[in-house]
């Protein structure tokens, strides 16, 4: 991986954006120490603590439709969790689409941006936020009952350069599996670490709330629920709350 490192920047999204039309490869990627406009999804702020959190932004250009963009997220959420549970053996989970969850708060987010060119997709940007080394003080007064670090969780520090390098080496692993075989193996692993198949969701849509069991993730790794007059809905884009 060609990687290009900064010390602070707005958003590791927006530098990886200039870099795409620079003629930027795929693999390539945009980390920082902090970030002072963050993104999140649905144009939520994310906030990245001055060396305490890893931030970065990985680019990919894979030959998939726009409609499968979804699933990469999917597949990125898989690829994080892995590492994670592999270098600090802590119990993390999957929330639907991919925020990764540690003990009930929220310790990990991605967001993916594509360009697209009428039905092709030209790049896709996968940023990846997880907090590691920050310490309660850390962490902004409103959004201390539902984010946490590694650190807080762990109650030890873990080495940011090893996990971007894990991160990384998972996220290739997956991603070569998805385009090889395709979404059913990933489908499989993001549903045994979900943190909430089978239990009562409140999804919140754009349009409407709906209330019921969650099912699992379909082929296109929509949210599958079921509502209590036994209808069943498809969840492209929403927020959801245990
Ligand atoms: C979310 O859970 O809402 C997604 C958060 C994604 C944050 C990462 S940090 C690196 C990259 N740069 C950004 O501005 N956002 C993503």
């Amino acid at each position: 991986h060609k990687i290009h490192s900064f010390d602070t920047l707005p958003s590791t999204q927006i530098v990886a954006r200039e870099l795409v039309l620079k003629g930027a490869k795929e693999g390539e990627v945009i980390i920082t120490n902090e970030q002072t406009a963050g993104r999140g999804r649905l144009g939520r702020a994310w906030h990245t603590s001055q060396q305490k959190a890893l931030a970065f932004s990985l680019l990919l250009k894979p030959a998939i439709l726009p409609r499968d963009v979804p699933k990469l997220t999917l597949v990125t959420a898989v690829a994080v969790i892995r590492a994670i549970k592999e270098l600090t053996k802590l119990p993390v989970q999957i929330k639907w689409p991919n925020d990764i969850i540690l003990n009930g708060k929220k310790l990990a987010g991605i967001l993916t941006e594509m360009q697209s060119e009428a039905d092709s997709v030209h790049c896709i940007i996968v940023g990846i936020g997880l907090n590691v080394n920050q310490t309660e003080e850390d962490i902004p007064t409103e959004l201390k009952d539902i984010a946490t670090s590694l650190k807080m969780e762990g109650g030890q520090e873990y080495r940011r350069a090893a996990l971007l390098a894990k991160i990384l080496e998972e996220i290739e692993c997956l991603y070569e599996l998805y385009l090889s075989e395709g979404f059913l193996p990933i489908k499989a692993m993001w549903e045994s670490h979900a943190i909430h198949i089978g239990t009562t969701v409140e999804v919140h849509t754009i349009q409407e709330t709906i209330q019921g069991i969650a099912q699992g993730i379909n082929d296109d790794g929509a949210l599958q629920v079921m509502d209590q007059t036994g209808k069943l809905h498809s969840v492209y884009s929403a927020d959801v709350s245990i």
